[in-house]
């Protein structure tokens, strides 16, 4: 069976959505989740489904032995869930064409360093945007820059603010991450 590998720092919504939707189709499995703070919600997610996590520091992240560690779980894809450290090069050469992520906007606008979460969400409502959306893309070595894989939109309505906003936009996003997995992996990324 195919095995993924989810980094996230937050509360895992798109962890478990993943999780759960590769438990019902028991197409491929997620193997291990990465997470770099050790509050995040995510963990508790992982411990609900009994599967394995790293805590990861900066440090370690940045070496071999972090991508020894994570070959020995064989990874077919590499899945960014809300994970807010960028990648580090030697992990983008060794996984090559393997790591996606999932963004809450529709890139190229509202990407980049310091786009997550609210703060995606803030700068869409403030600019006035008639409707926003989800990309999920290839990671390459800039932030939010990787070849577009999907993009999902909604409408933004009169009076939205960042958490109805966030709302809608993650709605998108349990519809469409793990199809949009599961088409990789059935098409051998
Ligand atoms: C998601 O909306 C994801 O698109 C966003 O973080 C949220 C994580 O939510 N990612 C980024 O903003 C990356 N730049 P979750 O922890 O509930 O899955």
């Amino acid at each position: 069976m195919q095995s993924i590998i989810i980094f996230a720092s937050g509360r895992g919504s798109n962890a478990e959505a993943i999780i759960q939707y590769f438990k019902k189709t028991g197409t491929a499995k997620v193997s291990l989740i990465v997470c770099n703070n050790p509050n995040a919600g995510v963990i508790n997610i992982a411990e609900q489904y009994d599967i394995p996590f790293l805590l990861v520091d900066k440090q370690t992240f940045k070496e071999r032995l972090f991508v020894v560690q994570i070959q020995e779980y064989k990874p077919s894809l590499i899945v960014l869930a809300g994970f807010l450290w960028k990648i580090p090069d030697i992990l983008i050469t060794a996984f090559s064409g393997k790591i996606i992520n999932i963004h809450p906007s529709l890139l190229p606008k509202y990407g980049g360093k310091g786009m997550y979460g609210h703060h995606v969400h803030d700068a869409v409502i403030t600019s006035g945007e008639k409707e926003s959306g989800i990309t999920i893309h290839y990671v390459n070595e800039h932030y939010d820059e990787g070849n577009h894989i999907l993009q999902a939109h909604c409408s933004i309505h009169e009076g939205d603010n960042a958490e109805t906003l966030a709302k809608r936009i993650g709605l998108l996003e349990h519809a469409f991450f793990a199809k949009t997995i599961e088409y990789l992996l059935t098409n051998n990324n």
